[in-house]
C-alpha cells in the first residue's frame, strides 16, 4: 500500500513511522519546512521513546520519506491519512476543524486516482461526512471514499500501542474503502489484533466515548481519594480492591493530581459540547470536567496545608511538570495550574523535569529549572512529586532530607511509602488519598 500522512504532529508521525514499519510505502507531508528538514535529517521533533530509531531504520529501508509537497506525494496513493491538529476552539470548547477541512480541500485538488481519505485526528460526530462534502465541493467528480480511523495511542507508549493495539476501529461506508483499510492493517489482523469495522458516526463516537470514559474513571478515583483523606482509608488499596473485579478492571485507577494532556481535557470538553448541541446532555462528562478542576485545586490546598498555610518565601522543588512521564508534552498539564498558584502565594519554585524544560520554559515563566534533583533541593522547604518519572521513584531520600531546610514532601502520585520517607528524615509526608 502507498500511504500519505498529512500532518507530522504526534499522531501523524507515530502513525507514519509505524505504517512504514508494517512494510507500506509512506510519505509524511507537512507545511512546516523546518520540521520536514529536521525529519529528513533523521531527527524527531517530539520526545517519544524509540520513535527516532524506528523512523531512522524505515528511512534507511526507503519506505519512509518526508516532504512539504502534497501534490507530488499523492501520486498513486491508496490512502491519505489526515492527522492535523484539532485544538479546542477559543471561546466555545468545540474542536477547531479548520485544519482538517483545509487539508481535505487541498488533497481533493491534488488527487489523481481513487484513494481512501482517512481521518485520524479526533473529530466530532459528522466530521467525516463534512470532509466528504468539502472534497466534493472542491472537485465534484473525484473518485474517493472517506474513513474514520481514530487513534488510541498513549504518549510515551505510542509505538507499543500502535503495534499491539487493543483494537483498531475503522468507520467506512463502502466495501472498496474497507478493503484498503483491512489491507493496511493486515500486519495486525494477521496477529489476531481485532479490527472493528463500523459506520462513520460510530467510529467517531467510539473515540470520544473511550477517552471520556477513561477520564471519568480517573476522576472517580480522584474523588474517592479525597473522600479517603476525610474518612480514613487508603486509595491504593481501594483501587486495588475495585480493580480486581474484572467488570471494572485495574487500569486507570491511579489517583493523582488530575488528568491532563492533549486529549482528555480537549475531548471531554468537545463531547460535552456535542451533547449540549444535540439536546442530549452528557451530564457525567460535564461533571468530570468540573471535578477535575476541583482535584487540581485540592492539590494546591494540600501543599499549602503541608507548609503551615504560608508559602511566602518558601522554596518549593517540583519534581516533574509534564502531564505524565516519558513525554515532553506540557499541554493541559496539572503543573500549569498548580505551579502558578504556588508562585502566586509567594513561593519560589524550582522545577526538575527530564524532558519538560524546552516546552515548559514559556509556559512556566517564573520558575528556575535545575537538572539535578539533589542540587535543586538545597535549602528547600518542600518537595512536590507532580509527575511520576522513573527518575523520581528511587531518589536517595536521606540525601535529599539532609539538604533541605525543612524536609517535607507532597507526593501527588503516591510514588513513595510514608514510613520510608519519614525514616529518611522527612518531617512531613503528604500523599494522595491516604487518610
Ligand atoms: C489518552 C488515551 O489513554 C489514549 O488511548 C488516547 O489515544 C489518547 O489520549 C488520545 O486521545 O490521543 P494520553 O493523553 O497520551 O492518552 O495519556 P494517558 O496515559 O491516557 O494519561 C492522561 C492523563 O491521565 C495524564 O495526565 C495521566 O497522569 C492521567 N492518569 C492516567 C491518571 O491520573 N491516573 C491514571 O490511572 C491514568
Amino acid at each position: 500500500m502507498k500511504i500519505v500522512v498529512v500532518g507530522t504532529g504526534y499522531v501523524g508521525l507515530v502513525s507514519g513511522v509505524c505504517f512504514s514499519d508494517f512494510g507500506h510505502e509512506v510519505i509524511c507531508v507537512d507545511k512546516d519546512q523546518a520540521k520536514i528538514d529536521m525529519l529528513r535529517g533523521g531527527k524527531v521533533p517530539i520526545f517519544e521513546p524509540n520513535l527516532d530509531t524506528l523512523m531512522q531504520s524505515n528511512m534507511a529501508a526507503e519506505r519512509l520519506s518526508f516532504t512539504d509537497n502534497l501534490a507530488s506525494a499523492l501520486e498513486g496513493v491508496d490512502a491519505v491519512f489526515i492527522a492535523v491538529g484539532t485544538p479546542t476552539r477559543r471561546g466555545d470548547g468545540h474542536a477547531d476543524l479548520q485544519y482538517v477541512f483545509a487539508a481535505a480541500e487541498e488533497i481533493a485538488k491534488s488527487l489523481t486516482g481513487y484513494a481512501v481519505i482517512v481521518t485520524k485526528s479526533t473529530v466530532p460526530v459528522g466530521t467525516n461526512r463534512e470532509v466528504e462534502k468539502v472534497m466534493r465541493a472542491a472537485v465534484p467528480d473525484l473518485d474517493f471514499d472517506v474513513c474514520s480511523n481514530p487513534e488510541f495511542l498513549r504518549e510515551g507508549a505510542a509505538i507499543e500501542d500502535f503495534m499491539r493495539p487493543d483494537r483498531v476501529v475503522i468507520g467506512v461506508e463502502t466495501e472498496r474503502a474497507a478493503d484498503v483499510m483491512h489491507a493496511i492493517y493486515r500486519p495486525l489482523s494477521l496477529r489476531d489484533y481485532p479490527v472493528l469495522e463500523t459506520d462513520l458516526e460510530t467510529a467517531e463516537l467510539i473515540k470520544y466515548a473511550a477517552n471520556a470514559f477513561l477520564a471519568t474513571k480517573i476522576t472517580f478515583i480522584n474523588e474517592m481519594a479525597m473522600l479517603c483523606e476525610k474518612v480514613g482509608g487508603d486509595i491504593q488499596m481501594v483501587a486495588k480492591g475495585m480493580g480486581m473485579d474484572a467488570r471494572i478492571g485495574n487500569k486507570f485507577l491511579q489517583a493523582g493530581p488530575g488528568y491532563g494532556g492533549s486529549c482528555f481535557p480537549k475531548d471531554t470538553l468537545a463531547l460535552a459540547r456535542i451533547g449540549q448541541e444535540h439536546a442530549s446532555p452528557m451530564r457525567i462528562v460535564e461533571t468530570v470536567i468540573e471535578a477535575n478542576e476541583r482535584v487540581k485545586a485540592r492539590m494546591i490546598d494540600k501543599i499549602l496545608e503541608m507548609c503551615d498555610d504560608n508559602l511566602r518565601d518558601k522554596k518549593i522543588v517540583v519534581l516533574g511538570v509534564t502531564f505524565k512521564p516519558n513525554t515532553d508534552d506540557m499541554r493541559d498539564a496539572p503543573s500549569l495550574t498548580i505551579v502558578p498558584a504556588l508562585i502566586g502565594r509567594g513561593a519560589e519554585v524550582i522545577v526538575v523535569d527530564p524532558q519538560g524544560q524546552a516546552e515548559g520554559e514559556a509556559l512556566l515563566p517564573h520558575v528556575k529549572w535545575i537538572e539535578n534533583p539533589y542540587r535543586a533541593v538545597n535549602n528547600a522547604d518542600a518537595v512536590v512529586v507532580l509527575t511520576e518519572w522513573n527518575e523520581f521513584r528511587g531518589l536517595n531520600l536521606k540525601r535529599i532530607a539532609k539538604k533541605m531546610r525543612s524536609p517535607r514532601m507532597a507526593d501527588l502520585r503516591n510514588v513513595y511509602n510514608r514510613q520510608d520517607v519519614l525514616d529518611a528524615g522527612f518531617e512531613a509526608y503528604v500523599p494522595v488519598g491516604i487518610g
